[in-house]
């Protein structure tokens, strides 16, 4: 497996893979890669010949006092994960390669961004839609890998590529947890050990959203009010937003009917974690 930093060196690779007729995955990620990543690069490898892996720790989808500065670095690590998932190569440029000095020429999938993080986090699609187009361009892979984990990243991007008609199939992959059923993330890094305990009520408040909604529950109010319910119960625990929203449009719904999307954000300490279920009805 080799590790390139220049665009020119990516895409000399691919145009060489291509000629010779194989099939190429693409698996877009920040590094600091953790399990999550190690299923989608086992997947692409499996439903590839060739996978690249991109990392990139993408300075414009991070907001003026978010953490891009202390976001979580190890290529040395990261190049081990990749190696033993499957991946061919990794594409890892520095800022300086992937952007001019000017202000980039932007990408904005505006409907479904309103809500969810999009509404905490002003830019935050623009910034992931302009690195992904751009990853598309350097990389022309037949199918590109994300993690159901980012659910509105990952309806976001489907969107775009429908529009901007892409010649690439999004593959959305299910999220992995610990044992104990918090969401891998490479932000748990940031937890502290009372911390990393508190942020297991992400998931237990969602478990008990699903329960009620096993159980019937159509209304989306009530499904919300469980969950603050049981978020409140820790402490810690601080709620950015909940949503429950239609999956596909990421609108707000009153009941629930098609598909539906259950949604958290919730800082633990000053660590922000994000978590969510789809349900089909
Ligand atoms: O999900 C991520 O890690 C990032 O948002 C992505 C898709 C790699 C774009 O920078």
């Amino acid at each position: 497996m080799n590790t390139v930093k220049t665009i020119e060196e990516a895409r000399h690779q691919v145009k060489v893979w291509k000629k010779e007729g194989y099939s190429i995955a693409l698996v877009p990620t920040m590094g600091s890669l953790h399990d999550g990543h190690e299923s989608l690069i086992k997947r692409a490898a499996k439903e590839n010949e060739k996978v690249v892996v991109s990392i990139f720790v993408n300075p414009i989808q991070f907001g003026p006092n978010e953490d891009l500065a202390s976001y979580p670095r190890n290529l040395t690590k990261d190049k081990l994960l990749c190696e033993s998932a499957g991946a061919n190569l990794i594409f890892a440029p520095e800022a300086s390669e992937m952007y001019q000095k000017e202000v980039p020429t932007n990408v904005s999938v505006q409907e479904l961004a309103v809500g969810l993080c999009g509404a905490k986090r002003p830019g935050h699609f623009d910034g992931v839609c302009t690195v992904v187009s751009k990853l598309f361009n350097i990389i022309p892979a037949d199918k590109a890998y994300f993690g159901e984990k980012d659910a509105q990243q990952l309806a976001i991007i489907k969107r775009m590529v429908r529009d901007l008609n892409f010649d690439i199939e999004i593959i959305g992959c299910p999220i992995v947890r610990e044992e104990d059923g918090l969401a891998k993330s490479s932000r748990n890094v940031y937890l502290s050990s009372k911390e990393r305990e508190a942020a297991l009520i992400l998931n237990k408040s969602l478990t008990k959203a699903r329960q009620a909604l096993s159980d019937g529950e159509k209304s989306t109010e009530t499904l919300k009010k469980i969950i603050i319910q049981q978020l409140k119960t820790e402490t810690l625990a601080k709620i950015d937003y909940i949503d429950v929203v239609d999956a596909a449009s990421l609108t707000a719904i009153e009941f629930v009917r098609k598909p539906i999307l259950v949604a958290i954000a919730v800082y633990i300490g000053k660590t922000r974690l994000i978590d969510n279920f789809i349900y089909e009805s």
